[in-house]
């Protein structure tokens, strides 16, 4: 169980140290768990926030009344549990509230259901879950090979992520302090796919990086949304938007692909009428004329 705990967290993408902010415990708490210590209320804050649930126990809202449930289908008193398992009946009884250590857990769950294991993980729609969650959606790999294709490698990804297939020479990472809305950018292209809860701020981000000569071309992977004052005043006037055919299906952190449920565009800045070629012979799309 705790090595599955570890892999739905590498699954989320999250270190120890993030988990632990979203949980409001500290990375050691998180470290003593993934070595099979710690409390039992520490491990359910952490299953919550990694919406890692189990099956082979009982029916039940908490881990305790799940516990409970399966020790009364077995048929088991609180006496003949504790005999089975070398733990005491209070140490059952205080598991069965959701108290006690991680180890004395792993001790009764080997004995009482030892086919318990990680539920597999629901699907979710787009923009469900937390924001970060909705946020971390990465490249297909098929777009990226018709971006580089069309405009070279790329130097710079603004909103990196560390499990992204995007391959940049700089990335701007969240996870270590960066802030791509504030850092300079540096280098040729910049492959910009924003969160898109926040698109109009990385747009404008990246049209004043691109002013002020810090990059020479920004592919920007944005919904298509054109209804604002500063995309038909300011945007429109100095990029090439070109139309995507279709909808791309992103993939998020848990390795889910999913489509979006609205179209996309490129929104590039500094491109050339033959990358533009090159891009809209690798890409079903319509250039904005
Ligand atoms: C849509 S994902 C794109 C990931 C990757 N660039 C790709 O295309 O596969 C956007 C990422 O931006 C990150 N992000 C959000 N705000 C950021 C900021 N201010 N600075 C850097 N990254 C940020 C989020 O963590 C999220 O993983």
């Amino acid at each position: 169980m705790i090595q599955a705990l570890r892999d739905a967290r590498k699954g989320c993408g999250w270190t120890q140290r993030v988990l632990a902010t979203k949980v409001g415990v500290s990375t050691q708490s998180i470290k003593r768990l993934e070595a099979g210590m710690g409390s039992v209320s520490t491990l359910v804050a952490v299953m919550g926030a990694l919406e890692f649930r189990l099956t082979g126990l009982g029916p039940g809202k908490t881990l305790g009344e799940q516990l409970r449930n399966k020790r009364l289908a077995r048929n088991w008193s609180l006496r003949k549990t504790a005999d089975k398992t070398g733990l005491a009946v209070n140490t059952v009884v205080c598991l069965e509230g959701d108290g006690g250590s991680v180890a004395s857990l792993q001790v009764l769950i080997q004995k009482l259901a030892p086919t318990a294991r990680r539920r597999a993980p629901e699907r979710a729609y787009w923009g469900q879950g937390d924001k970060e969650d909705r946020d971390a959606r990465f490249t297909p790999p098929g777009l990226l090979g018709a971006v580089t294709e069309a405009f070279g490698s790329i130097d710079i990804d603004p909103c990196g992520h560390e499990l992204s297939p995007v391959q940049a020479k700089r990335s701007i990472l969240l996870s270590e302090g960066g802030d791509g809305l504030r850092d300079d950018w540096s280098g040729r292209l910049a492959f910009v796919n924003p969160p898109f809860s926040e698109q109009q701020k990385w747009l404008r981000r990246a049209h004043d990086q691109w002013s002020a000569g810090r990059i020479e071309v920004a592919v920007c992977l944005v919904p298509t949304r054109t209804d604002s004052q500063w995309f038909h005043e300011v945007l429109s006037q100095s990029a090439s938007i070109y139309f995507l055919k279709g909808r791309v299906r992103f993939t998020d952190p848990r390795g889910r692909t999913q489509a979006t449920p609205h179209s996309v565009m490129l929104v590039i800045l500094g491109a050339a009428e033959n990358e533009k070629v090159t891009l809209a012979s690798q890409l079903p799309g319509v250039w904005m004329l």
